[in-house]
């Protein structure tokens, strides 16, 4: 055989030569754990879609966001699940709303947890949508659902405000409006917020993948789908433009959403802007992971490390994820 002969088998060769070499890895410093509470819960409730997530109560997500913190996960996200939902998505806003309360309880007993609120009415409306709906002739001629972008604005600043006098850290638009990012940080630092923090879902695709999530947040939509507002799931381009205007408008870290299917969208965007980016691992990654686990198809943490890592090798700083407990056990020896 002619020389030479490339033979990197010769740095695989056992652990420590693997992890002396290993060019990517994650930590708990990275994870965020997402959590739902349900206003008026008085226990938690498991969620079929989501083995081992759960409808919080406000006493049990406590307990359990004592237990991601005492592991050293930085952030917790949170949704909600209102009692009633109407049109205008009110419990989204209503100072005594579940997130509201859920941010403020969270905050009074661990100060420096970082708290996220998710800032979208799709859990709040009786539609199921992420936005005021205008109910107009071309979208009933056509089928199709639209956001009426003015209305919806003005709304999602009203919550993003709330949840700021209720205590949280950072807010995450999530609604696809345009100009989202931009009125929500001219409302923030209007009213004495500039200290609080916007991770935009900047990319974010009209995916299959937040199935599971759409049963844990009660939030399916009632008729059409999403398709009018987010991104459609063949476009990069138009993700690098949605990230471009968020950044303009003042968000302080953009998101890529769902990660694994959009690893691709991860690194580009990596590669073209400078702000910390943050990978949704959403419901539906997380849902086939563990069904295939639960029937012994593959070795589920196994896979969750693997997946975690390749989000990581994409160009995530920060990785949204509802294994971030079981990983941060897991990576702490417990
Ligand atoms: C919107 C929102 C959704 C998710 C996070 N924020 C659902 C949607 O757009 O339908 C999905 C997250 C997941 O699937 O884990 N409030």
């Amino acid at each position: 055989m002619a020389y030479p002969i490339h033979q990197l088998k010769r740095l695989r060769k056992n652990a420590n030569i693997r992890r002396m070499l290993r060019e990517t890895s994650f930590s708990v410093d990275n994870l965020v754990m997402p959590f739902f509470v349900k206003e008026q819960a008085s226990s938690k409730k498991t969620i079929d879609a989501l083995p081992g997530q759960f409808q919080h109560s406000l006493k049990t997500l406590l307990s359990e966001v004592k237990q991601a913190y005492i592991l050293g996960i930085p952030a917790v996200l949170l949704f909600g699940i209102p009692a009633r939902k109407d049109l205008q998505g009110s419990g989204a806003y209503t100072e005594e709303g579940i997130i509201q309360q859920a941010t403020a309880a969270i905050k009074k007993k661990f100060p420096d947890l970082i708290v996220i609120t998710d800032v979208c009415l799709c859990e709040f409306t009786s539609t199921g949508h992420c936005g005021i709906i205008k109910d107009n002739l071309s979208s009933k001629r056509l089928n199709q659902v639209y956001l009426d972008n003015e209305a919806t604005l003005t709304l999602l600043a009203k919550a993003a405000l709330s949840y700021a006098k209720a205590g949280a850290d950072m807010v995450a638009p999530s609604a696809m409006a345009d100009g989202q990012v931009s009125l929500i940080r001219k409302i923030l630092d209007e009213n004495g917020f500039n200290h609080v923090s916007i991770m935009s879902y900047s990319a974010k695709y009209a995916s299959s993948f937040y199935g599971p999530f759409r049963q844990a947040a009660e939030s399916a939509p009632k008729f059409g789908d999403r398709r009018t507002y987010q991104l459609d799931v063949a476009n990069t381009r138009q993700a690098m433009q949605e990230i471009a205007y968020d950044i303009e408008e003042g968000a302080d870290i953009v998101m890529v959403k769902p990660a694994l299917a959009y690893l691709d969208i991860i690194w580009q965007a990596r590669t073209k802007f400078n702000v910390p980016i943050a990978a949704y691992n959403v419901s539906g990654e997380y849902a086939m992971v563990k069904s295939a686990g639960q029937l012994g198809w593959l070795n589920s943490l196994e896979t969750t490390k693997e997946i975690l890592t390749s989000i990581k090798r994409a160009g995530a700083d920060i990785i949204i994820t509802y294994h971030a407990l079981e990983i941060a056990k897991y990576l702490r020896g417990k």
